[in-house]
């Protein structure tokens, strides 16, 4: 069975192929990052008329490549996301379908970076305990099996992905701020500041980065007002990547301890991070899966896979879905 991948829910316009046989046989991508760096953020507008230009050359080069005729089913993100950005995936998804006379699937964006781990040789087994962290969401789930999602714990307020975007910012560095903030902190010193480490002592398993955002404004606009900021940038970088970290791996390990998890999944775009990876790994007695790089952060690869696995609730095209909000826990593809 053929599954063609299609992810529009954000800035990277992304188609794969996967086969339930073979497993992945292609995937292509286009970022949208140069168009929406002048801005310091995703400009919804720019996003879904970029996905209208790139999304069916994309579908023919995947197609062509893997010289396939026409895929079983196609599942597209849904959402949550951007509700222009989604409509284009969506429309596209279903007008395909119908001339293809094949299934569509519409997919939960977050349940495809949860199953993002699937498509590596390595694969964990249920139950296990995911750690989704991407712009948008900061999510810890106790996962039974496919759609058996339970959400222990989310932001109180800014997701983490955010959270580096606005200190790379705050620092003058381009967006995403994630991989800017990494490449700069290898050039700092971890334990120059102090940021707060916040929810560490508290009950449950919510995160909150608003605290470490504004001890980190706070400082830097000091080291401004000091003329000193040039010379501090690495070490503000460090002492922020090692904060937040800190408190991702703190909230994790506390679930995972406390609800007798020995695997872990880390998942979404700051799942990338190495520090978070590493650390994780280290101080955590069980097993720890995570995707390569690239699948990490947003792919039509997981949205494929995501769709092999609800392959049974697949329905006849015509209903096009798009949901800028959409609860993992309320998934139900009926
Ligand atoms: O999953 P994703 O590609 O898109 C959303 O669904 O949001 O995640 C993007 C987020 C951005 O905030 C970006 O700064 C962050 O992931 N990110 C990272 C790293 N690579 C990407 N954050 C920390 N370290 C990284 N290496
Ligand atoms: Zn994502």
């Amino acid at each position: 069975m053929l599954i063609l991948g299609i992810e529009t829910s954000c800035d990277e316009t992304a188609v794969a192929l996967y086969d339930d046989d073979k497993g992945l046989i292609g995937h292509v991508l286009n970022t949208q990052i140069s168009l929406h760096a002048p801005y310091g953020g995703v400009v919804p507008e720019i996003a879904a008329r970029d996905h209208i230009r790139c999304l069916l050359p994309l579908i023919k080069r995947v197609m062509n490549e893997a010289d396939a005729v026409k895929p079983d089913i196609i599942a597209y993100t849904a959402g949550p996301g951007l509700i222009g950005a989604l409509m284009v995936g969506s429309a596209l998804a279903n007008s395909l379908a119908l001339a293809w006379q094949c299934k569509v699937i519409p997919i939960h964006h977050m349940e495809g970076h949860l199953l993002a781990p699937m498509l590596e040789e390595k694969k964990p087994e249920y139950p296990f305990l995911a750690l989704l962290v991407s712009g948008g969401h900061s999510l810890l789930v106790d996962v039974k099996g496919i759609g058996k999602y339970k959400l222990l714990g989310s932001t109180l307020d800014d997701a983490i992905g955010e959270a580096f975007d606005k200190v790379a910012m705050l620092l003058g560095l381009p967006y995403p701020g994630g991989p800017e903030i990494q490449k700069l902190s290898e050039q700092g010193n971890q334990e120059a500041f102090s940021f707060p480490r916040p929810m560490l002592k508290k009950p449950g398993y919510d995160f909150s980065f608003s605290g470490l955002k504004t001890a980190v404004m706070l400082a830097v606009k000091e080291l401004e007002e000091n003329g000193m900021i040039a010379h501090k940038k690495a070490d503000i970088a460090a002492s922020f990547q090692k904060a937040a970290i800190d408190a991702l791996i703190g909230r994790t390990l506390k679930a995972a301890r406390e609800n007798n998890f020995d695997s872990i999944v880390i998942s979404g775009g700051v799942g990338a991070n190495i520090m978070l990876r590493k650390n994780l790994k280290e101080s955590f007695e069980g097993k720890v899966f995570y995707p390569r790089f690239e699948f990490c952060t947003d792919n039509a690869a997981m949205i494929a896979v995501a769709g092999a696995y609800r392959a049974s609730q697949a329905v006849s095209a015509g209903k096009i879905e798009a949901r800028a909000r959409w609860p993992l826990e309320d998934i139900n593809y009926q």
